[in-house]
This record gives structure tokens, C-alpha cells and sequence, in this order.
């Protein structure tokens, strides 16, 4: 029987705003900056194709669970999965699922806004025409003096996140809808001319075989891949199971997610093929981390017709895919505020925008100051500063953890009855759902853990 239960926050405008502003969360830095930085240092070929099944696999039956738990609780991961939990008679504690998606969003934002914040700094360096010409050197040099301001870092950072307590605090209707509409179709369009571009270079080919031609992967390896699918689709935090709490009841939620994931994927592989090919012509190294695409985009910028025109856009639609992204980090846990301390939302915003910006001085600092700073955990990362410690605890334990649970409670808690009822689709498509949140995840998910830690 569906719930009558209401969103305090209000609700999608309509089925597409909704489909919009998840693809907005999904499709961000994740997919322009961290992919192909991530796929260069672990190879790219087999990491490509581990990415690929876990979208497919994992991904896309996480993503309706999540979306399918939300629309069904709506209100906030935590309270939802406390309702949840009492109405199908578990056990009170899977309310930690939402907290642990409140501190993954809180970590995750605190890094990518300072990342965020390198891709404001690049707009204005496209645009004064500093790349024209410009060879890999004079590229590399510019980032790095970038990097090693704490100034710089400090007050792009800032700025990011001032955008994101805006938005966050006008609610759900007057948000980002519209930006999201109009400018992530922009964005596909610019990739496709710097591909257009990568083309021409005569290394297309290379790019490709990089990209798509299984090689030697580490465990390690196919542990990032997998968090990477997590990361890129936005799961296991609870930011799209806020999204689908905000969702009408008519919306399909198979269809919905298997969308978002297409587009996502496809930004993703894109933004490869746009730039290992630059990488191979200018004789550059794939695995140099996560200044790649600054250090690759500018030269083709450089390079070509118009080329600080479509550079500066590039650089300003990046911008906003961060900000949609951005804005869903933090969703959960404003909205939590809302409903338990009765706060408004715009005083919400500011409390928890505050704490991630004072948080997210660990990664400008990690960069210049504290780079030399780094830690080991045994059987989990070697020599990792601050920025790669958030990055590997958040997405590549928190956010499959997460998802591991989700899977739990929607396919081996939840009484089938109220998963059909919430999905609503047809029978062989619930069937082949359930099997895989039921199975295929959590089996998946825990193999790739002992993997990684050379368990198995
Ligand atoms: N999916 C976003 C990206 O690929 O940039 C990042 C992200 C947003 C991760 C929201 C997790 C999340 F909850």
C-alpha cells in the first residue's frame, strides 16, 4: 500500500526536474576531473571495464533502491531510514546508515569544493589568454603555481562554498532546477568539441586504446574502480535518497536511474577520449594524478580556433556541474537540521556549509603547506596526504559500505511487498532488481573489500 506521508520540503516540480537535478548530482567532477586522473594511474583499460560493470551492476540497482527507500521514508536518510526501519519492524540502529551518509557528504564536499574551486581559478586564467601557445611546460607551470598558493586555494574555496549555502538554503523549487536544465547540456556540447579537438592531434587512437584495452590492474585498482561507480552516481550517502524523497509518486524509478546513468557514463567516457589523447600527443604521463585535466585541457585550448572562447566556457560549465553536485552533498544533512532542530533552512545551510569550509582547509593545505604530510594504514593506502586520505576513506570504503547496506535493507529487510509497491514496474524488471541488490551487490561489494586488503 503506498504511503500518504509528505515531504516538509516540497517536492520536484515535475518527473524531468527531478531526473535533471540527479543527473546534476551525478554528473560533476567525479566524471571530468577524477575519472580520467584515476584511470591514468591505474592503467586505464581494465579499470575502465571494472567502472563499466560496476555501473551496470552495482550502480544502476543501488541507485533505485536508493531512490525507491527515499520516495518511500520522505524526509531526510536519516529520519527516513528510522521510519523505515520502524515500519517494517527492524532493528532502530539502521538509522546509523544516515549518519554515515551525513559524514561521508560533510568529507566528500570539503575536498571537492576546494577542487571546485581550481576549476573557478582556470576560467579566469582561460580567459585572459594566458594559454594560447602555450606548451605542456608553461601549462604545468601555471598549475602549479596555483597549488602552491594557500591564498589562492583559500579564497576560491571559499567562494565554492558561499555558492553552495546559497542555493542549498532556497530550498528545492528555486535551487538549481533551472541551471541544471540548460547548462549541462552545454557542457556535453563543449566536450564534444574538445574531443573534436583530441581527434586532429593524430593520438586519438592511442586515447582510445588506453582507454578500452584490458591491461594489468592491483587490487587496489579494482577497489578504486568500484568506489568510483559509488562516487560518480552519487550513491551511497543518501544524496539521491533525498533527491527521490522529494519525488512524486507517478515518476518511473527504473527508468529515471537507468537515464542518469547513461548520461553520467557518458560524460565520464568523453572527458577520456578528450583527454588521453592530449596526454599521448604531448608526450605527457597518464598516471601524474589529479592535476591532469588542468595540466592537459589548457593545451588544447591552446591550440585551437577560438580556443580561449570554448576554454573559458569549458572551465565555467565545469563550475556548475561541481555546483550541482555540491549541492546534493550537503542536502542530507541541512535537511536533517530542518526537521530535528526546527532550524530554517537558510541558518541550516550556514552551520553546515561553515563546518565543511573550516574542514576543507585540510586539502587547500595539503597541496602546499602540509605536502609533505602523509600516512600510512596498513592493508589499506601507503604515504597518503590529507586530500588522498578523505578521498580513499570516503569514496572507496564509505560510499560502497553504504551502498552495501542499502542493498540489505532494501532487498533482504524491506518486506517485498512494500519494494513492489514503491517500484511499481514490471515484474521481470522487479525480479531482476531484486536478484541484484540481493545478490550480485553485497557479494560483489564484499569481494572487492577483501581484495583490496590482499584477503583473497
Ligand atoms: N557524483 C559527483 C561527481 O561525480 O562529481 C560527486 C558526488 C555528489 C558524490 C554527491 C557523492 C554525492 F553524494
Amino acid at each position: 500500500m503506498a504511503t500518504e506521508r509528505k515531504s516538509i520540503h516540497g517536492q520536484w516540480s515535475s518527473r524531468m526536474m527531478f531526473i535533471m537535478a540527479a543527473t546534476g548530482s551525478a554528473v560533476g567532477l567525479g566524471n571530468i576531473w577524477k575519472f580520467p586522473y584515476i584511470a591514468g594511474e591505474n592503467g586505464g583499460g581494465t579499470f575502465v571495464l571494472i567502472y563499466l560493470a560496476c555501473i551496470a551492476l552495482i550502480g544502476v540497482p543501488i541507485m533505485m533502491a536508493e531512490i525507491m527507500l527515499g520516495r518511500r521514508g520522505k524526509q531526510s536518510p536519516i529520519n527516513t531510514m528510522k521510519t523505515l526501519a520502524k515500519e517494517e519492524g527492524r532493528n532502530q540502529n539502521w538509522v546509523a546508515l544516515g549518519w554515515m551518509g551525513v559524514v561521508a557528504g560533510f568529507l566528500i564536499l570539503s575536498y571537492y569544493s576546494v577542487i571546485a574551486g581550481w576549476a573557478m581559478a582556470y576560467v579566469f586564467r582561460t580567459a585572459s589568454g594566458v594559454f594560447t601557445g602555450a606548451t605542456a611546460d608553461g601549462v604545468n607551470s601555471i598549475f602549479s603555481d596555483l597549488v602552491s598558493s594557500p591564498e589562492s586555494l583559500l579564497a576560491w574555496h571559499t567562494i565554492f562554498m558561499v555558492m553552495t549555502m546559497v542555493v542549498v538554503s532556497r530550498g528545492v523549487k528555486h535551487g538549481l532546477e533551472q541551471a541544471v536544465r540548460y547548462l549541462m547540456p552545454c557542457l556535453l556540447v563543449l566536450l564534444l568539441l574538445v574531443v573534436a579537438y583530441a581527434m586532429t592531434t593524430g593520438y586519438f587512437m592511442q586515447g582510445v586504446n588506453f582507454l578500452f584495452t584490458p591491461g594489468d590492474i592491483t587490487g587496489e585498482g579494482v577497489l578504486i574502480a568500484m568506489g568510483h561507480a559509488f562516487f560518480t552516481l552519487s550513491l551511497g550517502m543518501g544524496a539521491i535518497m533525498v533527491y527521490g524523497s522529494y519525488l512524486p509518486k507517478d515518476t518511473s524509478i527504473a527508468q529515471a536511474s537507468v537515464f542518469i546513468a547513461l548520461a553520467d557514463t557518458a560524460v565520464a567516457l568523453l572527458a577520456g577520449l578528450a583527454i588521453f589523447p592530449i596526454v599521448f600527443a604531448n608526450g605527457l604521463e597518464p598516471g601524474q594524478g589529479p592535476g591532469l585535466i588542468f595540466k592537459t585541457l589548457p593545451i588544447a585550448f591552446g591550440h585551437m580556433e577560438a580556443g580561449t572562447l570554448v576554454g573559458t566556457a569549458f572551465f565555467v560549465l565545469l563550475v556548475f556541474a561541481a555546483w550541482t553536485s555540491a549541492i546534493s552533498l550537503i542536502e542530507p544533512a541541512v535537511a536533517w537540521l530542518v526537521e530535528n532542530k526546527g532550524m530554517k533552512r537558510v541558518h541550516a545551510s550556514v552551520w553546515i556549509g561553515g563546518a565543511t569550509w573550516l574542514m576543507g582547509l585540510g586539502t587547500v593545505f595539503s597541496f602546499n603547506l602540509w605536502a609533505d604530510h602523509t600516512w600510512s594504514i596498513p592493508f589499506l593506502f601507503k604515504d597518503y596526504d590529507f586530500f588522498e586520505t578523505l578521498d580513499y576513506l570516503t569514496a572507496n570504503i564509505m560510499l560502497p559500505l553504504g551502498g552495501l547496506f542499502i542493498a540489505i535493507f532494501a532487498a533482504w529487510l524491506m518486506r517485498e511487498s512494500s519494494s513492489r509497491d514503491e517500484l511499481a514496474t514490471y515484474n521481470i524488471v522487479y525480479k531482476v532488481w531484486r536478484f541484484l541488490v540481493k545478490f550480485v551487490t553485497p557479494v560483489a561489494v564484499i569481494i572487492v573489500f577483501l581484495k583490496a586488503i590482499n584477503a583473497i
